[in-house]
Formats: C-alpha cells, structure tokens, sequence
C-alpha cells in the first residue's frame, strides 16, 4: 500500500478516506465554492471534494488568457467528466483589455490579481448561497505565510471579500510529492498531477513590456516547443521549472535568404527544491540547439533564442 511519506503510519487511500469523512461533517448539506487554476494542488483539492460531496461542489476556472498552449482545454477534459459542478470563465478579452499598455511587472500582478477577484465575485454571485470556499493550500504555503516569505505570490483575499462561513483545505497537511502520489491515486491525468510551477499571472510576467495576444500567442508557441523537447529527456524528472520567456528585445536574423527581425527569446529551466534557491539544468547543446532551431523556424517573430545560466540567487526564477 503507498505511504504518505510525511507520516508513515498514514497511507495515501487512508488518507483520503479520513478527509471525505471531515469534508461531509463540515459541509452537510451546504454548497463548496473552488478557484480551479490547473495546478496540481487545487486539481487534487477539487478530486478529493468531488469523492466527498460531488455536485455540492463548484470550481469556477478562470482563463485569463495567460495559460500555456492547450492548459486551458487540459483543465477542462481533466473536470469535466467528474461529479462537480464545473464553470469556466473564458475572460481573455476582459484580462488584455485590464493589462493593455501596462509593461511594469508588478502592476501586471496586481491588475491580474484584481481582476480574477472580481471575475470570480461575479461568478459566486450568480450561484446563489455558497457556505464554503475550498482552497489547495499545501504545508508549504502554511511554512511559507508564517515566514512571511512568498506573501506578494499569493492572491489572497478571496475569503475575506467574499465571505464564507468557512474554509476547506483538504491537502494542509501534505508535502507536494504527498499531494501528486494522491492525485494519482483519484486518477487524475498525468499532465495535471505532474504538472511544473507555473506563476498565477502566467504567461503576462514572461512576456517584457506589453502583453498582447499576438505577443502571448508568440510566447505560447515558443514554451511549447522547449517543453515538448525536454519532456523526452531523462533529465526533465529533476527539472523544477522550464518556461520561454519573450524579451522587448528585437534581433536581426536571416531566414530563406531574407533579413528578419525579430524578438530574442529566452529559455529558463531551473532546478530547485525549495526555490529560495535554484540552479540552472545543464541541458546538453544538441537539445538547446535543436530547440533554438526549432523555435526559429517554426515561431514567426522570433529571431534569437538564449540560454538563460544565471542561478538564484542572484538572478530570480522567472524574470520580471
Ligand atoms: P522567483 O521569480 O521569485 O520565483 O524566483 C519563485 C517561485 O515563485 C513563482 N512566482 C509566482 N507565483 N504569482 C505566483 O503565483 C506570482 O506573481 C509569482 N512570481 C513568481 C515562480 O514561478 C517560482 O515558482
């Protein structure tokens, strides 16, 4: 039988079962709200939910529009065949039009922070009485808000402007391995459970100055390629985080014999294990070669691609 790795006397079914018992004491009859995101911890939360109290469930997913290519689809096969009750808010247009003409980082987090907490206002709004805001905090998070160390990452708020009668965290207690080898256990996707660290603002902070949809399009394509490469390789299991980032930077290149130019890009891909700290993953040349190649002549608007070598500290993970 698996075991929980933090408390061996615990195993990952039994775990789940003591969870559905505290769930259904606390909701009754009541109705749970969920912000579904795509990420593991919350995906897991909404599985273990829906186990417990099905229908008395809604996630409400809100596509802002900064997704990596195809997540917002993943998330919605991932759910959609399961006993909830399953909202998805395509806000695209109303998150660009928010951020449009907007190049500092930290007001991007703070447009889009503010405006998912509006999105998700109004959806709630429409459900009528919602008792309960379920929520994919993870021991990490708890460490972490009490340390006060990742406090400007979160969102926050939602409870306090929203207010419910009471808060549901059904994965506090877990480590993110524990969390992923239950995940799989409910028989969630591959693709959700080991899903990487991906920032709540996504792709808006990877892309330097303006965020508009022909740029994020650009972006996606770029991500997704340096992805797809890496995923076949033995070293991707150690590598915490590997993303595309697009520069404001424009570079002159040559393609079918003509000048060009456009954007540099950069790839990022770090190992970490608390990321506090991180440094950068060795990818061999004949991988970064080919993926440079690729993106190049695949990804119209892009000229250039680097290599970013610089470990945290100094340089932070993502880069804005
Ligand atoms: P940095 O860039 O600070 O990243 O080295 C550390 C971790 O935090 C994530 N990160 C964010 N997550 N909202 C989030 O939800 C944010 O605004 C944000 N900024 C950074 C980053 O992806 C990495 O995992």
């Amino acid at each position: 039988m698996t075991k929980v790795l933090r408390n061996p006397q615990i195993s990952a079914d039994r775990y789940i079962e003591e969870q559905i018992i505290k769930i259904r004491e606390t909701v009754g009859n009541g109705q749970v709200l969920l912000a579904l995101s795509g990420g593991v911890d919350c995906s897991v939360c909404a599985a273990i939910l829906s186990k417990a109290i099905g229908k008395q469930l809604t996630c409400i997913f809100v596509d802002h529009g900064f997704m990596r290519k195809n997540e917002a689809e993943e998330v919605e096969n991932a759910f959609s065949g399961r006993d909830i009750n399953l909202i998805i808010v395509n806000a695209e247009d109303r998150f660009l039009k928010k951020i449009s003409g907007v190049t500092d980082p930290e007001l991007k987090r703070k447009i889009i922070g503010e405006e998912f907490i509006r999105v998700f206002e109004e959806e709630s709004k429409k459900l009528g009485t919602v008792n309960f805001l379920a929520q994919g905090t993870i021991y990490s998070d708890v460490i972490e808000s009490d340390t006060a160390v990742k406090s400007h990452h979160n969102v926050g708020g939602l409870p306090e402007q929203i207010g419910f009668k009471g808060i549901i965290e059904p994965v506090r207690d877990l480590y993110k391995n524990e969390v992923r080898e239950i995940g799989a256990m409910l028989g969630l996707p591959d693709y959700l459970v080991n899903r990487k660290t991906f920032p709540g603002p996504g792709l808006a902070i990877r892309i330097i100055g303006e965020v508009t949809k022909e740029r994020l399009d650009i972006l996606r394509e770029a991500d997704y390629i340096f992805r797809k490469e890496l995923e076949a390789l033995e070293i991707n299991k150690d590598i915490s985080m590997c993303f595309a980032i697009l520069s404001d930077m424009r570079a002159v290149g040559v393609k079918d014999g003509k000048r060009t130019y456009g954007y540099v890009a950069a790839l990022r891909s770090v190992i970490t294990s608390d990321y506090m700290n991180a440094e950068f993953a060795k990818i061999p040349y004949e991988v970064l070669e080919k993926v440079s190649e690729r993106i190049t002549s695949e990804v119209a608007g892009i000229s250039r691609v680097v290599y970013d070598i610089t470990n945290k500290p100094p340089g932070t993970i993502e880069w804005e």
